[in-house]
């Protein structure tokens, strides 16, 4: 989120930095242990932003994942061309998208925001994946669990978000939990391209499901 808000905010800056960023495995691993500085979160929001930006570039398929203590641990990728580390012109898409549209950024949980969503919104949401198998730790890339409690309080939420008309779309994947917990909504099955999984076989073409309150075929 933080790095959303420097996005919209601080552009040119990211920018100008991003583009001093270089890639190489000494660089790599220098950029990626930031987060074990004592004062990692006195960096500037620009520094912190380029940092993720880079990493997200840079490691091994795309992976964002962290230790227990919450440190980025990702190796490096391997790359048959030179990764773009700076994109400036969808940088500045990005950005200007924010800007125009006066996006409001928040990072906190999606619960808190209830109150706040208009009755004519269109809420998408997009929660840590149901595992589909024992192999698959969808839930466990990020130090906080997301187990089958959260997607049943996520579907409440979008229960009560349904009782007040709101339209809903939420991606998930085809565990057997979020057939049960939307069955009374429209369930449609995509084919998903993913490159990040911990099972090669999990990678490539898979199955994904979007939930929505509302006829999906009629708006497509
Ligand atoms: C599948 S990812 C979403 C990826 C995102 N759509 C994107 O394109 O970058 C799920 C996200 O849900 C966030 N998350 C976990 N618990 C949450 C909560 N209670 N409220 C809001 N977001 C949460 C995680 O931090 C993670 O970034």
């Amino acid at each position: 989120m933080a790095a959303y808000r420097v996005l919209k905010d601080k552009p040119y800056e990211l920018i100008e930095l991003l583009k001093t960023f270089k890639f190489d495995k000494e660089s790599y691993i220098a950029i990626r242990s930031w987060d074990k500085e004592k004062n990692f979160k006195k960096r500037s929001d620009v520094e912190r932003a380029a940092r993720l930006i880079y990493l997200l570039k840079t490691c091994f398929n795309g992976l964002y994942r962290v230790s227990s203590k919450n440190h980025f641990n990702t190796p490096i990728g391997k790359f048959s061309f030179e990764p773009k580390i700076c994109n400036e012109e969808n940088l500045l898409a990005v950005h200007d998208y924010l800007k125009r549209n006066d996006t409001d950024i928040r990072c906190c949980s999606y619960v808190e925001l209830f109150k706040e969503i208009p009755d004519d919104a269109f809420v998408y949401l997009d929660p840590p994946y149901a595992p589909i198998s024992k192999t698959s730790y969808f839930t466990s890339y990020q130090s906080q669990v997301w187990n089958d409690n959260a997607q049943r309080t996520l579907a409440f939420f979008c229960r009560e978000l349904d009782k007040r008309g709101i339209r809903f779309m939420q991606s998930n994947s085809t565990a057997p939990i979020c057939f049960e917990l939307y069955k009374q909504f429209n369930i449609t099955t995509l084919n998903a391209k993913r490159f990040i999984n911990a099972d090669v076989a999990g990678r490539g073409d898979i199955k994904e499901l979007v939930i929505t309150n509302y006829d999906i075929e009629s708006v497509l």
